[in-house]
């Protein structure tokens, strides 16, 4: 008999999906839950997601805590490329696949698996970076997707949990779709489906508005990578669990937006990142203070294909490898502080920023008397610099001055 390892969240489709695989497909079912920390219900645990994967048929169900993976190889990477793809989404979702598909083709080398699997139908981004991760790390492994075959409504998967004894909390009409983790959460569906419909304050967290006065902060930096909040150094992870919170209480974080799906659809979104938008913000910041400018450009230009590639499901392909090669040389000297002011409803301001290796000089910026820079050596150069725009308009017009009065 076949055996698949299931990439599962404990919800509704991928608890079915363990009791159809076995039905349709006659194959042994493996679970695997990936915590990339994402907030479990609070009338829930890893133990009861466990026991609902063992009731559905799974023969094991394996949990596996990826936090500080997630942290320190997916967002830090990310922070390092000041990610966000069409200039606004942090890349939540698409930054989780990949450690997830590690994790399962690991389980399925583990419990000697010929395929993995997954919960996602035909029409997002997910399923793409499920099986293009996989076959990156797996060539051999095969990828079965049960929610593209099915055909099942919501509510025929509801009967379905119903007559197999899967004791599901989800109840026919589900409002909201929510994929979470230490990144921010992607809520769709509902009321959102409108894009001209403001979303709706209940399914928030993160970015609800807890308080009303200003929250001040400053962010440290080692060769790019966020180490402290306020002096107090700690794990990545634990940094971006305070800073979602921090930050978030004031509203700041959420991004409405209509985004462009690789499989040619476009969808209205709503995203909580209060963390990830903070130290993406705070990072570029102090690139502006000491990346130089040419190395400086080059990685803008570099950013934008980097976030491409990540929400594409590339984040194992060559390409995604050479550029992290770039932006890793880049961050040698992205180290220091960025002062940070939040102000209810959603409102971020830098405020300062600082480092040992600011290619800031107060001598050569100053316009006060400490400085030193040589004004007088700007008369040749400036006179050279613009001396091809001079010939152009002594021989072929300067067309754009305003014509002489009659
Ligand atoms: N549109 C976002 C992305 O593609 C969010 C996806 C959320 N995923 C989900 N299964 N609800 O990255």
């Amino acid at each position: 008999m076949k055996r698949v390892v299931l990439a599962y969240s404990g919800g509704l489709d991928t608890s079915v999906a363990v009791r159809w695989m076995i039905e349709e497909w006659d194959v042994e079912v493996v679970c695997v839950l990936v915590d990339v920390g994402q907030d479990v219900d609070t009338a829930e645990s890893f133990d009861d997601i466990r026991a609902r994967a063992l009731a559905a048929g799974a023969v094991e169900c394996v949990i596996v805590d990826a936090r500080h993976e997630m942290a320190n190889e997916f967002c830090a990477n990310a922070i390092a490329a000041n990610a966000r793809y069409e200039g606004k989404y942090p890349l939540v979702s698409a930054l989780s696949r990949p450690v997830i598909v590690r994790h399962l083709v690991d389980q399925a080398r583990k419990f000697n698996a010929q395929a993995v699997a997954h919960g996602c139908t035909g029409k997002g981004n997910d399923q793409v970076r499920f099986e293009v991760g996989t076959h990156a790390l797996a060539p051999d492994l095969d990828v079965l997707a049960p929610a593209r075959n099915w055909g099942m409504t919501r509510a025929d998967s509801v009967d379905f949990a119903q007559k197999w004894n899967i004791p599901i909390k989800a109840t026919k009409e589900k409002i909201y779709s929510i994929d979470e983790n230490l990144w921010g959460r992607a809520v769709e569906c509902g009321a959102m489906e409108d894009p001209w419909a403001t979303p709706p304050e209940e399914p928030m967290t993160l970015t609800r508005v807890r308080t009303d006065r200003p929250v001040e902060l400053t962010l440290s930096f080692v060769a790019g990578v966020p180490v402290a909040i306020d002096g107090v150094e700690m794990p990545l992870a634990d940094l971006i669990k305070t800073l979602n919170d921090r930050a978030g209480s004031t509203g700041y974080g959420r991004i409405d937006m209509v985004e462009n799906r690789r499989v040619g659809i476009k969808s209205r979104e709503v995203y909580e990142c209060p963390a990830a938008l903070a130290l993406i913000a705070a990072h570029a910041d102090l690139e502006d203070l000491v990346l130089e400018r040419d190395v400086h450009h080059e990685k803008a230009r570099l950013e934008t294909r980097w976030a491409e590639l990540v929400y594409d499901g590339m984040w194992f392909s060559p390409l995604k490898e050479a550029l992290d090669a770039f932006i890793a040389e880049t961050q040698t000297h992205v180290t220091g502080d960025v002062r940070m002011h939040f102000e209810a409803p959603g409102m971020m301001r830098i405020v300062g920023r600082r480092s040992p290796k600011a290619l800031y000089d107060y001598g050569l910026a100053t316009y006060d008397a400490e400085d030193t820079f040589q004004h007088a050596d700007s008369e040749g150069y400036v006179k050279i610099y613009g001396l091809g725009v001079k010939t152009w308009a002594a021989r072929q017009g300067a067309k754009h001055a305003i014509p002489p009065r009659p």
